[in-house]
């Protein structure tokens, strides 16, 4: 049944070529095999006109008509309350009365009984519009009580799926709501509950008769999921935010303590550095306060005697540190000027 709203609702989109003014044939008008939808030789917004050419539409069915610009400003009105607009699109015309001719499945076409609000369909099935329903192309009342002889329409339509067509045969009556309208009897009988023995989908409640020939729950609304479900959903998403959150927290704890150690270790450096720098330049001041005031020929004193190792005392003491190997150069040249007054200051005495 959701089918044939859905066909209702683009029963004309798939239609000719025809411009507007291009001669088109009414004879043409028709529904396509196996889907019903109407065919005609003129585009989707135009219909085939009485002189046999493409004219423009003059009402509409659907609130966005296929065709059409969003924002066209020829888009036709839809008809009033009352009023219909046939599959052709030409012009809206009233309700047709009970006994009237209609077009296949348009139920809208037909009018309404007057006890409308206790036999229209409520439901998404589709079974009548407003309590009138069109069977077999004439309008009737879906008003026929249980027991009671019906009317019965059966469709077959055509479906495609991957591996090729099926069969689809819908079956409509003019039982009242609640009933279904037995094809061998014509009799209108009570649907059927849950888990009841059926033959088509029409006889169950649930509109859904399983292969299994039991009525099975109904698909359309079959969108409940129990209580637990929410709680593994919460508890999934709480679980992964707090854990993505401990985890983080480990991760950089682990990356803070190895840059504090990194850091500790170039603090010590630093100050072991720094320890030794004031040594030095202490020795150095000593050894250049212990020379004697005129030394003017120090310039010509040979560098080669700086060159000897293992004569300094500092020399050792810097070696015996670990951390030597990161002072830069002028340490080095602070060191060999030490050793060159030194060694000189041997010579000397
Ligand atoms: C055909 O009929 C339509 C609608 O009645 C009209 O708008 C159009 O002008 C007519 N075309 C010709 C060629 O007569
Ligand atoms: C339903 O039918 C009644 C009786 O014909 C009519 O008065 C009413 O306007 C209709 N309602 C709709 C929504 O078409
Ligand atoms: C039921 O509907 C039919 C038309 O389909 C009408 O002729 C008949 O009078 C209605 N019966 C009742 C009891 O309303």
């Amino acid at each position: 049944m959701l089918l044939l709203v859905f066909l209702s609702c683009f029963a004309v989109v798939y239609a000719g070529g025809g411009n507007f003014g291009d001669s088109c044939s009414i004879s043409d008008n028709r529904l396509q095999i196996g889907t019903y939808q109407f065919y005609s030789d003129c585009n989707s917004v135009t219909y085939c006109a009485p002189n046999n050419t493409c004219a423009h539409r003059g009402c509409r069915k659907d609130d966005f008509p296929f065709g059409y610009p969003q924002d066209s400003d020829s888009i036709p009105p839809k008809c009033r309350r009352g009023q219909f607009c046939p599959d052709e699109m030409d012009v809206c015309q009233e309700v047709l009365s009970v006994g009237s001719a209609c077009q296949m499945n348009r139920d809208d076409q037909c009018e309404g009984p007057p006890n409308f609000k206790e036999l229209e369909d409520t439901t998404i099935r589709g079974l009548n519009v407003n309590g009138s329903i069109c069977l077999n192309n004439v309008c009737m009342w879906a008003n026929v009580t249980e027991g009671e002889g019906c009317v019965v329409q059966n469709t077959a339509y055509i479906g495609y799926t991957a591996s090729g067509e099926f069969i689809d045969i819908v079956s409509r009556g003019n039982c009242r709501v609640g009933l279904y309208c037995d094809a061998q009897s014509l009799k209108c009988f009570q649907e059927k509950a849950l888990d009841e023995i059926c033959d088509a989908d029409k006889e169950c409640s649930t509109w859904n008769c399983l292969a299994s020939g039991v009525c099975g729950t109904d698909l359309a609304f079959d969108h409940r999921v129990s209580s637990w479900v929410y709680a593994v959903v919460v508890i999934g998403i709480l679980g992964g935010m707090f854990g993505t959150l401990v985890g983080l927290f480990f991760l950089h704890r682990k990356q803070r303590e190895r840059e504090r150690a990194r850091r500790l270790q170039y603090w010590r450096e630093q100050n072991t550095f720094h320890q030794n720098l004031s040594q030095m330049r202490e020795a150095a001041r000593a050894s250049i306060m212990s020379l004697p005031a005129n030394n003017s020929d120090e310039s010509h004193m040979p560098m080669v005697q700086s060159t000897g190792h293992g004569s300094s005392g500092l020399r050792h003491h810097f070696e015996d540190d670990n951390n030597m190997e990161d002072y830069d150069d002028s340490i080095v040249n602070m060191q060999q000027l030490v050793e060159v007054r030194q060694s000189r200051d041997d010579g000397r005495y």
